[in-house]
C-alpha cells in the first residue's frame, strides 16, 4: 500500500492542531489502562503461517497502531482516516504500519475489500451521522475477509453519571450537562444489534465503567475535547464565549469533588462466512 495519500475533503468537527493531537495520544493511554488491551481477548487470530492484516479506521494519531504493531511484528497494519494530518511520519512508525486516506462514508476501493482479518475503530461518536452507525458498519464490513472481526470501541454517552466525593457536593451545571448527555448517542447501546442487522454474528459488547482513579483525568480530557469542538465550529462569537464559559463552570465545579463519568463500550462481531 502507498505509505501516505493526500487528504480528502475534511468535515471533522474537532481540531487537528498539536493540542488536539496530544489530547488523542494521552486519551489512548487512559483507554489502555481502562481496558487493559488493544485487541479484545475474544478475538482469536488464526495462525495461518502468513501475516494477518489489521486495519484501524479513523486511526487519528496512529497511536493504537503503533502499540499493536509492535506487539504483533509479523502482522500487517493499515491506518485509514479521512486525514492523516495527526499521524507522525510513517517512517517513524513500526515498519509493518502503512497509512492511507479513506473516507469511511464511501465504499472502500477494490484493493482494500476483503483484505482484513480485523478492523478496529475507536471513538467515531462525532463522526457517525444522524445517530445511525449502519452506513459506517456496512463500509467496514466491505474491508473484512469473511470470518473477520470488527471491534468498535465507543463512549456510552447516555450512560454517563456523576461521581462525587460526597453526597453533599452540589454541582448544578454538571447536573444540567448530564441531562443533555442523556439525550444523545442512544445508538451506542444498540451497536451490537446494528452489527447483527448488517450481517455480522455478535461476539459480545462489554461495558467498562470509569475507574475512580482515572475519573478526573477522563473528565478533564473530555472538557478539552468540548473546548476543541466549540472553537472549531464556526459560530457567532457571543455563542462561542457562552459555551466556553459553561466549560469553565464545569471545570470549577469539578474542583469541589465531582466529575461526569462516561462508560466505555467495546463491541466485537464477526463477518459471516
Ligand atoms: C475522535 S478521533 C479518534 C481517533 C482514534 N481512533 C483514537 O481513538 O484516538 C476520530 C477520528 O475519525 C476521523 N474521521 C472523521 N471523519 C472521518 C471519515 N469520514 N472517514 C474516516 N475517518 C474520519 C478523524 O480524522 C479522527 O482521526
Amino acid at each position: 500500500m502507498p505509505s501516505s495519500q493526500p487528504c480528502l475533503a475534511d468535515t471533522y468537527a474537532l481540531s487537528r492542531d498539536y493540542t488536539a493531537t496530544s489530547r488523542l495520544n494521552y486519551q489512548y493511554y487512559l483507554w489502555k489502562e481502562t481496558l487493559g488491551y488493544d485487541l479484545h481477548p475474544s478475538i482469536s487470530l488464526a495462525d495461518t503461517g502468513s501475516a494477518r492484516a489489521i486495519a484501524d479506521v479513523g486511526c487519528g494519531t496512529a497511536i493504537w497502531l503503533r502499540s499493536i504493531a509492535q506487539a504483533l511484528p509479523n502482522d500487517i497494519f493499515d491506518g485509514l482516516d479521512i486525514s492523516l494530518a495527526q499521524c507522525p511520519p510513517v517512517q517513524w512508525l513500526p515498519p509493518n504500519v502503512s497509512l492511507r486516506a479513506w473516507d469511511l462514508f464511501s465504499e472502500p476501493p477494490q484493493e482494500l475489500r476483503c483484505r482484513y482479518d480485523v478492523v478496529h475503530a475507536r471513538l467515531l461518536f462525532v463522526v457517525v451521522q444522524n445517530e445511525d452507525p449502519r452506513p459506517v458498519i456496512n463500509n467496514l464490513k466491505l474491508l473484512l475477509k469473511p470470518g473477520g472481526y470488527l471491534q468498535w470501541d465507543e463512549l456510552n454517552v447516555p450512560g454517563s453519571s456523576i461521581l462525587r466525593t460526597s453526597h453533599d457536593v452540589q454541582v448544578p451545571e454538571m447536573e444540567s450537562r448530564l441531562a443533555s448527555l442523556k439525550q444523545i448517542g442512544g445508538w451506542v447501546k444498540r451497536l451490537g444489534s446494528y452489527m447483527v442487522e448488517c450481517g455480522f454474528s455478535e461476539e459480545g459488547c462489554w461495558e467498562y465503567g470509569e475507574k475512580k482513579e482515572l475519573a478526573q483525568a477522563f473528565f478533564d480530557n473530555h472538557l478539552a475535547k468540548d473546548v476543541e469542538m466549540i472553537v472549531t465550529r464556526t459560530q457567532p462569537v457571543a455563542d462561542r464565549d457562552a459555551q466556553l464559559n459553561a466549560i469553565k463552570d464545569l471545570y470549577d465545579e469539578s474542583r469541589k469533588g465531582a466529575v461526569l463519568c462516561t462508560p466505555k463500550v467495546v463491541c466485537v462481531a464477526r463477518k459471516m462466512v
